[in-house]
Protein backbone atom coordinates (compact mmCIF):
# COMPACT_ATOMS: atom_id res chain seq x y z
CA UNK A 1 0.00 0.00 0.00
CA UNK A 2 1.71 3.08 -0.97
CA UNK A 3 -0.02 5.28 1.80
CA UNK A 4 3.32 3.84 4.10
CA UNK A 5 4.93 6.71 1.86
CA UNK A 6 2.43 9.46 2.98
CA UNK A 7 3.65 11.31 5.79
CA UNK A 8 0.73 14.55 7.18
CA UNK A 9 2.26 16.62 9.40
CA UNK A 10 1.15 20.38 10.27
CA UNK A 11 3.66 23.40 11.79
CA UNK A 12 2.31 24.55 15.40
CA UNK A 13 4.04 27.27 17.12
CA UNK A 14 3.65 30.35 19.34
CA UNK A 15 3.12 33.32 16.38
CA UNK A 16 6.27 34.36 15.01
CA UNK A 17 8.26 31.19 15.57
CA UNK A 18 8.65 31.14 12.33
CA UNK A 19 6.26 28.34 10.91
CA UNK A 20 5.68 30.75 7.58
CA UNK A 21 9.28 30.66 6.99
CA UNK A 22 9.62 26.97 7.58
CA UNK A 23 7.18 26.31 5.42
CA UNK A 24 8.58 27.93 2.92
CA UNK A 25 12.56 26.39 3.09
CA UNK A 26 10.21 23.10 2.65
CA UNK A 27 8.78 24.32 -0.32
CA UNK A 28 11.88 25.34 -1.98
CA UNK A 29 13.56 22.05 -0.68
CA UNK A 30 11.26 20.29 -2.79
CA UNK A 31 11.82 22.46 -5.92
CA UNK A 32 7.95 23.51 -6.49
CA UNK A 33 9.66 26.71 -6.78
CA UNK A 34 12.40 27.81 -8.25
CA UNK A 35 15.13 28.60 -6.03
CA UNK A 36 16.75 31.53 -9.03
CA UNK A 37 13.65 32.47 -9.66
CA UNK A 38 12.43 36.06 -7.57
CA UNK A 39 11.43 34.02 -4.50
CA UNK A 40 8.15 35.30 -2.71
CA UNK A 41 8.19 35.12 0.64
CA UNK A 42 5.66 33.43 3.13
CA UNK A 43 4.11 31.23 0.06
CA UNK A 44 1.45 30.07 1.90
CA UNK A 45 0.15 33.23 3.21
CA UNK A 46 -2.21 33.72 0.36
CA UNK A 47 -4.72 36.67 1.26
CA UNK A 48 -3.00 39.70 1.18
CA UNK A 49 -3.75 40.73 4.80
CA UNK A 50 -1.74 38.12 5.81
CA UNK A 51 0.96 39.21 4.04
CA UNK A 52 1.18 43.09 4.74
CA UNK A 53 0.43 42.08 8.97
CA UNK A 54 3.04 39.07 8.37
CA UNK A 55 0.73 36.63 9.96
CA UNK A 56 -1.17 33.81 8.98
CA UNK A 57 -4.93 33.53 9.76
CA UNK A 58 -6.17 30.62 7.24
CA UNK A 59 -4.63 26.70 7.34
CA UNK A 60 -3.38 25.85 4.06
CA UNK A 61 -1.86 22.44 2.71
CA UNK A 62 0.78 21.78 0.26
CA UNK A 63 1.94 18.89 -1.23
CA UNK A 64 5.86 18.12 -1.09
CA UNK A 65 7.65 14.76 -3.00
CA UNK A 66 10.99 14.11 -0.52
CA UNK A 67 13.62 11.54 -1.77
CA UNK A 68 14.84 10.42 1.67
CA UNK A 69 18.43 9.73 2.00
CA UNK A 70 17.98 5.56 1.71
CA UNK A 71 16.58 6.64 -1.72
CA UNK A 72 12.85 6.08 -0.68
CA UNK A 73 10.19 8.66 -2.11
CA UNK A 74 7.72 10.23 -0.21
CA UNK A 75 5.13 12.38 -0.18
CA UNK A 76 4.93 15.16 3.17
CA UNK A 77 1.39 17.21 2.79
CA UNK A 78 2.54 19.88 4.85
CA UNK A 79 -0.32 21.87 6.73
CA UNK A 80 0.78 25.61 7.75
CA UNK A 81 -1.30 27.17 10.80
CA UNK A 82 -1.56 30.31 12.43
CA UNK A 83 -0.44 30.93 15.68
CA UNK A 84 -2.35 33.82 17.06
CA UNK A 85 -5.16 32.96 19.76
CA UNK A 86 -8.09 33.90 17.98
CA UNK A 87 -7.22 31.25 15.04
CA UNK A 88 -6.59 28.47 17.28
CA UNK A 89 -9.89 27.13 16.08
CA UNK A 90 -8.17 26.81 12.41
CA UNK A 91 -5.40 25.29 14.27
CA UNK A 92 -7.39 22.43 15.94
CA UNK A 93 -8.72 21.59 11.78
CA UNK A 94 -5.11 21.32 10.63
CA UNK A 95 -4.91 19.36 13.47
CA UNK A 96 -7.44 16.90 12.57
CA UNK A 97 -6.25 16.17 9.04
CA UNK A 98 -2.88 15.27 10.24
CA UNK A 99 -0.42 12.00 11.78
CA UNK A 100 2.28 14.22 13.30
CA UNK A 101 3.19 17.60 14.07
CA UNK A 102 6.38 19.91 13.98
CA UNK A 103 6.25 21.86 17.53
CA UNK A 104 8.25 24.99 16.70
CA UNK A 105 10.44 26.95 19.17
CA UNK A 106 12.26 30.06 18.44
CA UNK A 107 16.02 29.49 20.06
CA UNK A 108 15.58 33.28 21.70
CA UNK A 109 11.91 33.06 23.41
CA UNK A 110 12.06 29.49 24.29
CA UNK A 111 8.45 27.96 25.49
CA UNK A 112 5.54 30.45 25.42
CA UNK A 113 1.72 30.55 26.26
CA UNK A 114 0.67 29.02 22.76
CA UNK A 115 3.47 26.56 22.46
CA UNK A 116 1.95 24.96 25.27
CA UNK A 117 -1.90 25.51 24.19
CA UNK A 118 -0.90 24.11 20.70
CA UNK A 119 1.14 21.09 21.95
CA UNK A 120 -1.81 20.22 24.47
CA UNK A 121 -4.30 20.54 20.95
CA UNK A 122 -1.71 18.17 19.23
CA UNK A 123 -1.85 15.36 22.02
CA UNK A 124 -5.24 15.73 22.06
CA UNK A 125 -5.93 14.28 18.48
CA UNK A 126 -2.77 11.83 19.34
CA UNK A 127 -0.41 13.13 17.16
CA UNK A 128 3.38 12.52 17.29
CA UNK A 129 5.15 15.52 17.94
CA UNK A 130 9.09 16.60 16.86
CA UNK A 131 10.14 19.26 18.61
CA UNK A 132 12.16 21.57 16.55
CA UNK A 133 14.14 24.63 18.05
CA UNK A 134 14.30 27.69 15.26
CA UNK A 135 16.10 30.55 14.72
CA UNK A 136 19.27 29.21 16.05
CA UNK A 137 21.32 31.73 13.27
CA UNK A 138 20.19 34.59 15.83
CA UNK A 139 23.34 35.34 18.72
CA UNK A 140 20.81 35.44 21.24
CA UNK A 141 19.57 31.70 20.31
CA UNK A 142 19.87 29.38 23.72
CA UNK A 143 19.82 26.21 22.80
CA UNK A 144 20.34 24.35 26.11
CA UNK A 145 17.84 26.46 27.52
CA UNK A 146 15.20 25.47 25.07
CA UNK A 147 16.46 21.73 25.72
CA UNK A 148 15.78 21.94 28.94
CA UNK A 149 12.00 23.75 28.21
CA UNK A 150 11.52 20.84 26.00
CA UNK A 151 12.29 18.29 28.71
CA UNK A 152 10.84 19.86 31.54
CA UNK A 153 7.67 22.12 30.77
CA UNK A 154 6.70 20.44 27.43
CA UNK A 155 7.30 16.44 28.71
CA UNK A 156 8.61 15.76 25.57
CA UNK A 157 11.91 13.86 24.53
CA UNK A 158 14.71 16.86 24.31
CA UNK A 159 16.51 13.88 22.05
CA UNK A 160 14.24 14.28 19.75
CA UNK A 161 14.59 17.83 19.10
CA UNK A 162 16.02 19.32 15.85
CA UNK A 163 17.95 22.42 15.86
CA UNK A 164 17.38 24.46 12.41
CA UNK A 165 17.37 27.79 11.17
CA UNK A 166 14.12 28.52 8.90
CA UNK A 167 16.18 31.51 7.65
CA UNK A 168 19.05 30.17 5.99
CA UNK A 169 17.58 26.57 5.49
CA UNK A 170 20.50 25.03 8.15
CA UNK A 171 19.40 21.60 9.54
CA UNK A 172 16.28 21.64 6.87
CA UNK A 173 17.58 18.20 5.53
CA UNK A 174 17.74 16.23 9.47
CA UNK A 175 14.14 17.80 9.48
CA UNK A 176 12.91 16.19 6.31
CA UNK A 177 14.56 12.60 7.63
CA UNK A 178 13.04 12.73 11.23
CA UNK A 179 9.72 13.79 9.86
CA UNK A 180 9.21 10.57 7.55
CA UNK A 181 11.30 8.05 10.40
CA UNK A 182 9.24 9.60 13.62
CA UNK A 183 5.85 10.93 11.98
CA UNK A 184 3.50 7.33 11.13
CA UNK A 185 1.66 7.06 7.94
CA UNK A 186 -1.79 7.18 7.53
CA UNK A 187 -4.03 4.16 8.25
CA UNK A 188 -7.14 3.45 6.19
CA UNK A 189 -8.29 1.26 3.84
CA UNK A 190 -8.65 2.21 -0.13
CA UNK A 191 -11.36 -0.73 -0.25
CA UNK A 192 -13.46 0.66 2.82
CA UNK A 193 -16.78 3.12 2.16
CA UNK A 194 -15.40 6.65 1.36
CA UNK A 195 -15.00 8.97 4.68
CA UNK A 196 -13.26 12.22 3.71
CA UNK A 197 -13.43 14.99 6.24
CA UNK A 198 -13.90 18.51 4.97
CA UNK A 199 -11.86 20.30 6.53
CA UNK A 200 -11.84 23.54 4.45
CA UNK A 201 -13.57 25.10 2.05
CA UNK A 202 -13.12 28.10 -0.50
CA UNK A 203 -15.43 29.62 -2.70
CA UNK A 204 -13.94 31.03 -5.98
CA UNK A 205 -15.77 33.06 -8.99
CA UNK A 206 -14.93 30.99 -12.11
CA UNK A 207 -14.54 27.67 -10.38
CA UNK A 208 -16.96 27.72 -7.40
CA UNK A 209 -16.97 26.05 -4.09
CA UNK A 210 -13.12 24.46 -3.43
CA UNK A 211 -13.81 21.38 -0.75
CA UNK A 212 -10.74 20.59 1.16
CA UNK A 213 -10.73 17.36 2.16
CA UNK A 214 -8.68 14.69 4.03
CA UNK A 215 -9.84 11.12 2.81
CA UNK A 216 -9.53 8.73 5.97
CA UNK A 217 -11.06 5.67 4.30
CA UNK A 218 -12.10 4.45 0.60
CA UNK A 219 -11.32 6.53 -2.44
CA UNK A 220 -12.84 9.66 -3.97
CA UNK A 221 -12.85 9.64 -7.59
CA UNK A 222 -14.20 12.41 -10.27
CA UNK A 223 -17.42 11.10 -12.05
CA UNK A 224 -18.89 9.64 -8.61
CA UNK A 225 -21.35 10.78 -6.74
CA UNK A 226 -20.25 12.80 -3.33
CA UNK A 227 -23.05 12.36 -0.99
CA UNK A 228 -22.64 15.28 2.16
CA UNK A 229 -23.38 12.86 5.71
CA UNK A 230 -25.16 15.85 7.42
CA UNK A 231 -27.82 16.51 4.95
CA UNK A 232 -27.27 14.10 2.36
CA UNK A 233 -27.57 16.29 -0.14
CA UNK A 234 -25.93 14.37 -3.46
CA UNK A 235 -23.55 16.19 -6.38
CA UNK A 236 -21.05 14.73 -9.09
CA UNK A 237 -17.68 14.74 -8.71
CA UNK A 238 -16.51 16.85 -11.65
CA UNK A 239 -12.42 17.20 -10.43
CA UNK A 240 -10.12 15.95 -7.94
CA UNK A 241 -6.35 16.86 -6.91
CA UNK A 242 -4.05 17.77 -4.60
CA UNK A 243 -2.63 21.02 -3.44
CA UNK A 244 0.67 21.92 -4.92
CA UNK A 245 0.67 25.91 -5.15
CA UNK A 246 -2.28 25.79 -6.50
CA UNK A 247 -4.64 22.92 -7.73
CA UNK A 248 -3.44 20.09 -9.15
CA UNK A 249 -5.40 17.68 -10.62
CA UNK A 250 -4.70 14.12 -10.18
CA UNK A 251 -8.58 12.81 -10.91
CA UNK A 252 -8.93 10.47 -7.50
CA UNK A 253 -7.26 10.96 -3.78
CA UNK A 254 -7.23 7.79 -2.13
CA UNK A 255 -7.12 6.74 2.14
CA UNK A 256 -4.56 9.11 3.99
CA UNK A 257 -4.52 11.58 0.91
CA UNK A 258 -5.07 15.69 1.40
CA UNK A 259 -6.51 17.63 -1.61
CA UNK A 260 -9.90 18.68 -2.64
CA UNK A 261 -12.61 18.26 -5.35
CA UNK A 262 -15.07 20.06 -7.27
CA UNK A 263 -18.85 19.26 -7.88
CA UNK A 264 -20.61 22.17 -9.20
CA UNK A 265 -22.41 23.16 -5.56
CA UNK A 266 -25.25 25.67 -5.90
CA UNK A 267 -26.17 26.10 -2.71
CA UNK A 268 -23.52 27.50 -0.81
CA UNK A 269 -25.30 26.30 2.68
CA UNK A 270 -24.71 22.51 2.18
CA UNK A 271 -21.15 22.41 2.79
CA UNK A 272 -20.22 22.32 6.41
CA UNK A 273 -16.55 22.02 7.47
CA UNK A 274 -16.42 19.09 9.80
CA UNK A 275 -18.96 17.31 7.95
CA UNK A 276 -18.20 13.95 5.95
CA UNK A 277 -18.40 13.30 2.61
CA UNK A 278 -18.97 9.82 1.44
CA UNK A 279 -19.97 8.17 -1.81
CA UNK A 280 -23.89 8.13 -2.82
CA UNK A 281 -23.02 4.19 -4.08
CA UNK A 282 -21.47 2.83 -1.21
CA UNK A 283 -22.05 5.72 1.98
CA UNK A 284 -20.00 4.98 4.99
CA UNK A 285 -22.28 4.31 8.15
CA UNK A 286 -21.19 6.74 10.56
CA UNK A 287 -19.65 9.92 9.57
CA UNK A 288 -15.76 11.04 11.30
CA UNK A 289 -16.06 12.92 14.73
CA UNK A 290 -16.00 16.31 12.66
CA UNK A 291 -14.78 19.28 14.84
CA UNK A 292 -16.09 21.06 18.11
CA UNK A 293 -18.83 23.54 17.82
CA UNK A 294 -16.79 27.32 17.82
CA UNK A 295 -18.24 29.49 20.27
CA UNK A 296 -17.92 33.10 18.83
CA UNK A 297 -17.08 35.30 22.31
CA UNK A 298 -17.45 38.77 20.63
CA UNK A 299 -20.14 39.77 18.76
CA UNK A 300 -20.75 43.22 16.72
CA UNK A 301 -23.03 43.97 14.38
CA UNK A 302 -22.00 45.14 9.94
CA UNK A 303 -24.03 47.58 8.25
CA UNK A 304 -23.63 48.77 4.51
CA UNK A 305 -22.29 51.98 4.18
CA UNK A 306 -24.60 51.85 1.08
CA UNK A 307 -28.00 50.62 2.22
CA UNK A 308 -28.55 49.49 -1.81
CA UNK A 309 -25.56 46.94 -1.07
CA UNK A 310 -27.52 45.06 1.81
CA UNK A 311 -28.02 41.97 -0.94
CA UNK A 312 -24.61 42.19 -2.09
CA UNK A 313 -23.05 42.51 1.67
CA UNK A 314 -25.62 39.01 2.29
CA UNK A 315 -23.97 36.99 -0.43
CA UNK A 316 -20.15 38.25 0.49
CA UNK A 317 -21.21 37.03 4.39
CA UNK A 318 -22.53 33.59 3.08
CA UNK A 319 -18.85 33.38 1.09
CA UNK A 320 -17.01 33.93 3.25
CA UNK A 321 -18.61 31.97 5.77
CA UNK A 322 -17.47 29.11 3.45
CA UNK A 323 -13.75 29.83 4.02
CA UNK A 324 -14.33 30.99 7.77
CA UNK A 325 -16.27 28.40 9.84
CA UNK A 326 -16.00 30.25 12.49
CA UNK A 327 -17.99 33.17 11.62
CA UNK A 328 -21.82 32.91 12.64
CA UNK A 329 -23.96 35.20 12.02
CA UNK A 330 -27.95 36.61 11.57
CA UNK A 331 -29.92 38.98 10.57
CA UNK A 332 -30.37 42.48 12.58
CA UNK A 333 -31.46 46.23 12.38
CA UNK A 334 -30.64 49.42 13.57
CA UNK A 335 -32.77 53.20 13.55
CA UNK A 336 -28.92 54.72 12.70
CA UNK A 337 -27.69 51.97 10.04
CA UNK A 338 -31.07 50.21 8.61
CA UNK A 339 -30.48 46.75 7.61
CA UNK A 340 -27.24 44.39 8.60
CA UNK A 341 -25.95 41.26 10.08
CA UNK A 342 -25.21 40.16 13.59
CA UNK A 343 -21.92 38.65 13.68
CA UNK A 344 -20.37 36.13 16.25
CA UNK A 345 -16.03 36.50 16.08
CA UNK A 346 -13.43 34.39 17.80
CA UNK A 347 -11.73 37.80 19.50
CA UNK A 348 -11.23 41.24 17.96
CA UNK A 349 -8.48 40.47 15.51
CA UNK A 350 -10.86 37.63 14.22
CA UNK A 351 -13.37 40.65 13.63
CA UNK A 352 -10.96 42.83 12.09
CA UNK A 353 -10.03 40.23 9.36
CA UNK A 354 -13.61 39.55 8.65
CA UNK A 355 -13.99 43.85 7.79
CA UNK A 356 -10.80 43.67 5.90
CA UNK A 357 -12.26 40.68 4.10
CA UNK A 358 -15.37 41.97 2.95
CA UNK A 359 -13.66 45.16 2.12
CA UNK A 360 -11.04 44.04 -0.26
CA UNK A 361 -12.15 41.02 -1.35
CA UNK A 362 -15.90 42.45 -2.17
CA UNK A 363 -15.69 45.32 -2.88
CA UNK A 364 -18.14 46.77 -0.23
CA UNK A 365 -18.20 49.57 2.43
CA UNK A 366 -19.34 48.44 5.78
CA UNK A 367 -19.43 49.92 9.43
CA UNK A 368 -18.93 47.81 12.51
CA UNK A 369 -20.59 48.28 15.57
CA UNK A 370 -19.38 47.96 19.15
CA UNK A 371 -18.14 45.02 19.49
CA UNK A 372 -19.60 43.08 22.79
CA UNK A 373 -18.96 39.60 25.01
CA UNK A 374 -22.61 37.78 25.60
CA UNK A 375 -23.97 38.65 28.94
CA UNK A 376 -26.70 36.86 31.40
CA UNK A 377 -29.59 38.63 32.60
CA UNK A 378 -31.63 37.50 34.76
CA UNK A 379 -34.62 39.05 35.31
CA UNK A 380 -37.00 40.36 38.37
CA UNK A 381 -39.59 38.05 37.07
CA UNK A 382 -37.37 34.93 36.73
CA UNK A 383 -36.76 34.77 33.00
CA UNK A 384 -33.22 34.91 31.52
CA UNK A 385 -31.82 36.13 28.35
CA UNK A 386 -28.86 36.22 26.69
CA UNK A 387 -27.60 39.53 25.85
CA UNK A 388 -25.06 40.37 23.03
CA UNK A 389 -26.52 43.29 21.51
CA UNK A 390 -26.94 46.76 23.41
CA UNK A 391 -29.82 47.29 21.48
CA UNK A 392 -31.72 44.02 23.28
CA UNK A 393 -30.84 45.40 26.89
CA UNK A 394 -33.91 45.48 28.80
CA UNK A 395 -35.27 48.23 31.20
CA UNK A 396 -32.58 48.24 34.19
CA UNK A 397 -35.46 48.65 36.69
CA UNK A 398 -36.78 45.11 35.39
CA UNK A 399 -33.07 43.34 35.59
CA UNK A 400 -32.28 41.40 39.26
CA UNK A 401 -28.71 40.79 38.09
CA UNK A 402 -26.50 40.16 35.37
CA UNK A 403 -23.76 37.95 34.82
CA UNK A 404 -20.84 38.30 32.02
CA UNK A 405 -18.19 35.72 31.46
CA UNK A 406 -14.64 35.25 32.63
CA UNK A 407 -11.69 34.04 31.20
CA UNK A 408 -8.82 32.32 32.85
CA UNK A 409 -5.51 33.72 31.49
CA UNK A 410 -2.16 32.25 31.41
CA UNK A 411 0.69 34.67 30.85
CA UNK A 412 4.26 33.49 30.33
CA UNK A 413 6.97 36.05 31.18
CA UNK A 414 10.39 37.01 32.10
CA UNK A 415 10.30 37.48 35.66
CA UNK A 416 11.33 41.13 34.98
CA UNK A 417 8.45 42.18 33.83
CA UNK A 418 6.02 40.86 36.66
CA UNK A 419 5.65 44.49 38.17
CA UNK A 420 4.52 46.13 35.24
CA UNK A 421 2.12 43.07 34.17
CA UNK A 422 0.55 42.87 37.31
CA UNK A 423 -0.69 46.54 37.67
CA UNK A 424 -2.10 46.39 34.08
CA UNK A 425 -4.44 43.08 34.78
CA UNK A 426 -5.58 44.73 38.03
CA UNK A 427 -6.67 47.91 36.07
CA UNK A 428 -8.89 45.38 33.68
CA UNK A 429 -10.50 43.73 36.59
CA UNK A 430 -8.10 40.44 36.97
CA UNK A 431 -8.00 38.47 39.84
CA UNK A 432 -4.35 36.37 40.19
CA UNK A 433 -5.39 33.29 40.59
CA UNK A 434 -1.45 31.24 40.31
CA UNK A 435 2.15 32.23 40.14
CA UNK A 436 4.24 29.39 38.90
CA UNK A 437 7.77 29.80 38.36
CA UNK A 438 8.69 27.86 34.78
CA UNK A 439 12.71 28.19 35.77
CA UNK A 440 14.66 31.00 37.58
CA UNK A 441 14.15 33.32 34.85
CA UNK A 442 10.23 32.66 33.60
CA UNK A 443 6.93 33.05 34.91
CA UNK A 444 3.33 32.06 34.11
CA UNK A 445 0.92 34.23 35.99
CA UNK A 446 -2.74 33.01 35.88
CA UNK A 447 -5.42 35.36 36.20
CA UNK A 448 -9.61 35.57 36.38
CA UNK A 449 -10.55 37.89 34.12
CA UNK A 450 -13.58 39.80 32.12
CA UNK A 451 -13.44 38.82 28.92
CA UNK A 452 -14.63 42.06 28.56
CA UNK A 453 -11.96 44.08 29.58
CA UNK A 454 -9.51 42.00 27.58
CA UNK A 455 -11.20 42.83 24.15
CA UNK A 456 -10.07 46.30 24.54
CA UNK A 457 -6.26 46.37 23.71
CA UNK A 458 -5.19 44.14 26.42
CA UNK A 459 -2.96 42.55 24.38
CA UNK A 460 -1.17 45.24 22.96
CA UNK A 461 -0.69 46.51 26.14
CA UNK A 462 0.77 43.73 27.41
CA UNK A 463 3.13 43.48 24.77
CA UNK A 464 4.44 47.09 25.76
CA UNK A 465 4.74 46.93 28.71
CA UNK A 466 6.93 43.67 28.58
CA UNK A 467 8.83 45.32 25.52
CA UNK A 468 7.02 42.17 23.36
CA UNK A 469 8.27 39.43 25.88
CA UNK A 470 4.83 38.25 27.83
CA UNK A 471 3.10 35.96 25.98
CA UNK A 472 -0.87 35.44 26.62
CA UNK A 473 -3.46 32.71 25.99
CA UNK A 474 -6.93 32.17 27.60
CA UNK A 475 -9.99 30.44 27.60
CA UNK A 476 -13.35 31.07 28.81
CA UNK A 477 -13.83 29.77 32.36
CA UNK A 478 -17.75 30.70 33.27
CA UNK A 479 -19.64 33.75 34.35
CA UNK A 480 -19.84 35.89 37.04
CA UNK A 481 -21.85 38.59 38.51
CA UNK A 482 -21.37 41.99 37.66
CA UNK A 483 -22.71 45.70 37.93
CA UNK A 484 -23.58 46.39 33.66
CA UNK A 485 -24.91 49.51 32.38
CA UNK A 486 -25.56 50.65 29.00
CA UNK A 487 -24.30 53.89 27.62
CA UNK A 488 -25.66 55.12 25.18
CA UNK A 489 -24.07 57.76 22.70
CA UNK A 490 -25.92 61.05 21.22
CA UNK A 491 -25.05 63.05 18.39
CA UNK A 492 -26.68 66.18 18.01
CA UNK A 493 -29.04 65.19 20.52
CA UNK A 494 -30.22 61.98 18.86
CA UNK A 495 -29.13 58.83 20.59
CA UNK A 496 -27.21 56.36 17.49
CA UNK A 497 -28.27 53.36 18.56
CA UNK A 498 -25.22 51.44 16.73
CA UNK A 499 -22.54 53.85 19.21
CA UNK A 500 -24.50 52.28 22.37
CA UNK A 501 -22.14 49.83 24.52
CA UNK A 502 -22.46 47.66 27.70
CA UNK A 503 -19.88 48.75 30.00
CA UNK A 504 -18.92 48.00 33.46
CA UNK A 505 -20.71 51.02 35.87
CA UNK A 506 -16.85 51.47 37.46
CA UNK A 507 -15.38 52.27 34.15
CA UNK A 508 -18.52 53.57 31.92
CA UNK A 509 -17.37 57.71 32.72
CA UNK A 510 -13.49 57.45 31.66
CA UNK A 511 -14.88 55.35 28.75
CA UNK A 512 -17.55 57.61 27.64
CA UNK A 513 -15.25 60.20 27.86
CA UNK A 514 -13.00 58.51 25.19
CA UNK A 515 -15.78 57.82 23.13
CA UNK A 516 -16.55 61.28 22.96
CA UNK A 517 -13.00 62.56 22.59
CA UNK A 518 -12.63 60.45 19.98
CA UNK A 519 -15.48 60.70 17.55
CA UNK A 520 -15.24 64.57 18.25
CA UNK A 521 -11.91 64.17 16.38
CA UNK A 522 -12.68 61.86 13.69
CA UNK A 523 -16.55 63.51 12.65
CA UNK A 524 -15.63 66.11 10.12
CA UNK A 525 -16.91 69.90 10.98
CA UNK A 526 -20.33 70.88 9.49
CA UNK A 527 -22.68 73.70 8.79
CA UNK A 528 -23.53 73.77 13.06
CA UNK A 529 -22.13 73.23 16.42
CA UNK A 530 -22.79 69.37 17.49
CA UNK A 531 -22.51 68.11 20.88
CA UNK A 532 -21.59 65.11 21.39
CA UNK A 533 -22.43 63.43 24.65
CA UNK A 534 -22.43 59.64 26.77
CA UNK A 535 -25.30 58.88 28.84
CA UNK A 536 -26.29 57.02 30.85
CA UNK A 537 -30.40 56.63 31.25
CA UNK A 538 -31.21 59.97 31.85
CA UNK A 539 -28.15 61.54 33.23
CA UNK A 540 -25.39 62.35 31.05
CA UNK A 541 -21.67 61.14 31.82
CA UNK A 542 -19.30 62.81 29.52
CA UNK A 543 -19.84 66.08 26.79
CA UNK A 544 -17.90 67.56 23.83
CA UNK A 545 -18.45 69.64 20.79
CA UNK A 546 -17.56 69.79 17.30
CA UNK A 547 -17.63 73.53 16.14
CA UNK A 548 -19.20 74.55 13.22
CA UNK A 549 -17.66 74.77 9.85
CA UNK A 550 -16.77 77.89 8.24
CA UNK A 551 -14.42 77.33 5.69
CA UNK A 552 -15.33 75.76 1.70
CA UNK A 553 -12.68 72.88 0.53
CA UNK A 554 -12.68 74.77 -2.57
CA UNK A 555 -12.07 78.43 -1.15
CA UNK A 556 -7.86 78.24 -1.41
CA UNK A 557 -8.26 77.41 -5.01
CA UNK A 558 -9.09 81.58 -5.90
CA UNK A 559 -11.67 79.97 -9.09
CA UNK A 560 -9.25 79.91 -11.20
CA UNK A 561 -7.67 75.94 -11.60
CA UNK A 562 -10.76 74.52 -12.67
CA UNK A 563 -9.91 70.76 -13.07
CA UNK A 564 -8.39 71.04 -9.81
CA UNK A 565 -11.57 72.23 -8.12
CA UNK A 566 -13.35 69.81 -9.45
CA UNK A 567 -10.52 67.11 -8.36
CA UNK A 568 -11.04 68.41 -4.81
CA UNK A 569 -15.28 68.35 -5.10
CA UNK A 570 -14.34 64.63 -6.41
CA UNK A 571 -12.24 64.07 -3.12
CA UNK A 572 -15.10 65.30 -0.86
CA UNK A 573 -17.36 63.06 -3.12
CA UNK A 574 -15.32 59.78 -2.30
CA UNK A 575 -15.23 60.29 1.56
CA UNK A 576 -18.82 60.84 1.73
CA UNK A 577 -19.35 57.43 0.14
CA UNK A 578 -17.66 56.00 3.64
CA UNK A 579 -20.43 58.05 5.74
CA UNK A 580 -23.09 57.58 7.06
CA UNK A 581 -25.81 59.95 7.74
CA UNK A 582 -27.48 59.91 10.71
CA UNK A 583 -30.28 62.34 11.48
CA UNK A 584 -28.64 65.22 9.63
CA UNK A 585 -25.22 64.23 10.79
CA UNK A 586 -22.44 62.64 9.01
CA UNK A 587 -20.80 60.41 10.54
CA UNK A 588 -17.42 58.69 8.97
CA UNK A 589 -17.23 55.11 9.01
CA UNK A 590 -14.01 55.31 11.01
CA UNK A 591 -15.69 57.47 13.43
CA UNK A 592 -17.62 54.05 14.47
CA UNK A 593 -14.16 52.18 14.23
CA UNK A 594 -12.08 54.53 16.22
CA UNK A 595 -14.51 53.92 18.60
CA UNK A 596 -13.64 50.50 19.19
CA UNK A 597 -10.26 51.15 19.66
CA UNK A 598 -10.34 53.24 22.97
CA UNK A 599 -7.31 53.27 25.20
P1 LIG B 1 2.35 33.52 12.22
O1 LIG B 1 2.10 32.93 10.88
O2 LIG B 1 1.86 34.91 12.29
O3 LIG B 1 1.87 32.68 13.34
O4 LIG B 1 3.95 33.63 12.38
P2 LIG B 1 4.96 32.51 11.98
O5 LIG B 1 5.17 31.60 13.13
O6 LIG B 1 4.58 31.92 10.69
O7 LIG B 1 6.32 33.30 11.83
P3 LIG B 1 7.04 33.80 10.51
O8 LIG B 1 7.49 32.66 9.67
O9 LIG B 1 6.21 34.86 9.91
O10 LIG B 1 8.37 34.40 11.17
C1 LIG B 1 8.35 35.45 12.13
C2 LIG B 1 9.61 36.26 12.02
O11 LIG B 1 10.76 35.48 12.39
C3 LIG B 1 9.89 36.75 10.61
O12 LIG B 1 10.40 38.06 10.69
C4 LIG B 1 10.95 35.79 10.08
O13 LIG B 1 11.78 36.39 9.12
C5 LIG B 1 11.74 35.47 11.35
N1 LIG B 1 12.36 34.14 11.29
C6 LIG B 1 11.76 32.96 11.02
N2 LIG B 1 12.65 31.95 11.07
C7 LIG B 1 13.85 32.49 11.38
C8 LIG B 1 15.17 31.97 11.57
O14 LIG B 1 15.45 30.78 11.49
N3 LIG B 1 16.15 32.87 11.90
C9 LIG B 1 15.90 34.19 12.03
N4 LIG B 1 16.93 34.99 12.35
N5 LIG B 1 14.68 34.73 11.85
C10 LIG B 1 13.67 33.89 11.53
Amino acid sequence: NNSQHIRNFCIIAHIDHGKSTLADRFIEKARLVSSRGPVQSQMLDNMDIERERGITIKSQAVKIPYTAADGTEYELNLVDTPGHVDFSYEVSRAISSCEGALLLIDASQGVEAQTLANMYMAIEHNLEIIPVINKIDLPSADIPSCLHQIDHDLGLDPDMAVMVSAKTGEGVDTLFESIVQFIPPPTGNDNSPLKALIFDSQYDSYRGVIIHVRIFEGMLKEGATAQLMHNNAAYEIDEAGVFQMGLVRTGELKAGDVGYFLAGIKNISDIRVGDTVTLASNPAKEPLAGFKDVKPVVFSSIYPVDSNDYEELQQAIDKLKLNDASLVYEKDSSAALGFGFRCGFLGLLHLEVVQERIEREFGLSIVFTSPSVKYIVTMKNGDVLNIDNPLDYPDPMRVDYVEEPFITASIITPATFVGAIIPLCMEKRGVQSGMNYLDEKRVELVYEMPLAEVLFEFYDRLKSVSRGYASFDYQVSGYKRTDLVRMDILVNGEPVDALSQLVFRGTAQARGRTVCEKLSTEIPRQMFKIPIQAAIGGSIIARETINAYRKDVTAKCYGGDISRKRKLLEKQKEGKKRMKMVGNVEIPQQAFLAVLKTD
